[in-house]
């Protein structure tokens, strides 16, 4: 009687002390498997005397049913505890799905094509691999000219090239449409250039306005409504003398620093302006390639650099975000 009851109190013990569903398996083929504990016990019954073998036959058996209860008991309770664990909570916040976002690139080059839709200009888009004659030929910059030197240009053949400008698509457009004409041309442009404002690729966009009585002052009044309009109309802007080969004359148009607003800062390199545009009115010698009557017409065009103004509107210091692809950085736009 006294074995019986020490087998039950050591068996409970460990079935307590028992953390997972094999060490209570273990302990259910330990006690009550064929060559168990309380099996053996069964087994070994008719060696005792004979007046005691009903009673301890009795409670070994009851013993059996007993353990095995409880063993099956803990392991359902195990398995209950880790389904638990598995089930979904429905009171937590849901993981929202990633949205889809414009590239800021796209954003800008759309937000410049709006404004000057507006203001009554068509887009017109052509080839990026392009010919030598609508590239520099004939947008009046020579055989000689530095823009064209080998190391900013990526050349395909002697006479095609990717284009370095969008101004090719004045020629292109110019070749079949007869004054007036109001274009822009957005796209991509491509020199041999590499460091945190210069990318081998980049984005242009691109404007020609030919008409009769085109002054620059039409220039300066549309740039003046564009600027105002892509930044804000507090923003001064100033058209300092430069030169490009088919315009004449020339201007660069400077924006009041977006940053320190003229104080001078490391943005403007301490100038207190920023560049932003190249622009002119249209040399006579490119009317001529296209067979414009330049006694008739006149007109203006400028060009501009769609990063650079992306940066400036957003405070980006380093072109090379833009083609990372980096999620963290796009999804701010
Ligand atoms: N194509 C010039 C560049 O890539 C920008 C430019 C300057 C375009 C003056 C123009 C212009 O149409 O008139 O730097």
């Amino acid at each position: 009687m006294k074995t019986i009851a020490q087998i039950r109190e050591d068996a409970l013990n460990e079935l307590n002390a028992a953390q997972d569903s094999e060490t209570i398996r273990n302990l259910s083929v330990r006690y009550l498997g064929r060559k168990g504990v309380v099996t053996q016990f069964l087994r070994n019954i008719s060696a005792l005397p004979p007046e005691e073998r009903p009673q301890a036959g009795k409670k070994a058996n009851e013993l059996k049913i007993e353990l095995d209860q409880a063993f099956e008991a803990a392991l359902k309770k195990l398995e209950d505890a880790s389904a638990a664990d598995d089930r979904i909570d429905v009171s937590l916040p849901g993981r929202p799905a990633y949205c889809g976002v414009l590239h800021p690139l796209t954003q800008i080059t759309r937000q410049i094509c709006d404004i000057f839709a507006r203001l009554g200009f068509d887009i017109a888009e052509g080839p990026e691999v392009e010919s030598d004659y609508y590239n520099f030929e004939a947008l009046n910059t020579p055989k000689d000219h530095p823009a064209r030197d080998m190391q900013d240009t990526f050349y395909v053949s002697d006479n095609i090239v990717l284009r370095t400008q969008t101004s090719s698509m004045q020629i292109r457009f110019m070749e079949n449409h007869t004054p007036p004409v109001r274009i822009i041309a957005p796209g991509k442009v491509y020199r041999c250039d590499s460091d945190i404002t210069h990318t081998p690729m980049f984005h242009q966009v691109e404007g020609l306005l030919v008409d009769e009585n085109i002054s620059f002052g039409d220039l300066k009044g549309m740039l003046t409504t564009f600027v105002h309009q892509i930044f804000d109309d507090q923003t001064s802007l100033r058209f300092r003398p430069s030169f490009f080969p088919f315009t004449e004359p020339s201007a660069e148009v400077d924006i009041l620093c977006v940053m320190c607003r003229g104080k001078g800062c490391r943005v403007c390199k301490q100038t207190g302006w920023l560049e932003v545009l190249g622009s002119g009115m249209v040399h006579p010698a490119v009317f001529e390639n296209v067979r414009y009557d330049t006694d008739k017409y006149t007109g203006f065009a400028f060009g501009m650099g769609v990063e650079r103004i992306a940066m400036l509107k957003y405070g980006i210091d380093d072109i090379r975000r833009f083609f990372e692809n980096d999620f963290r950085f796009l999804r701010q736009f």
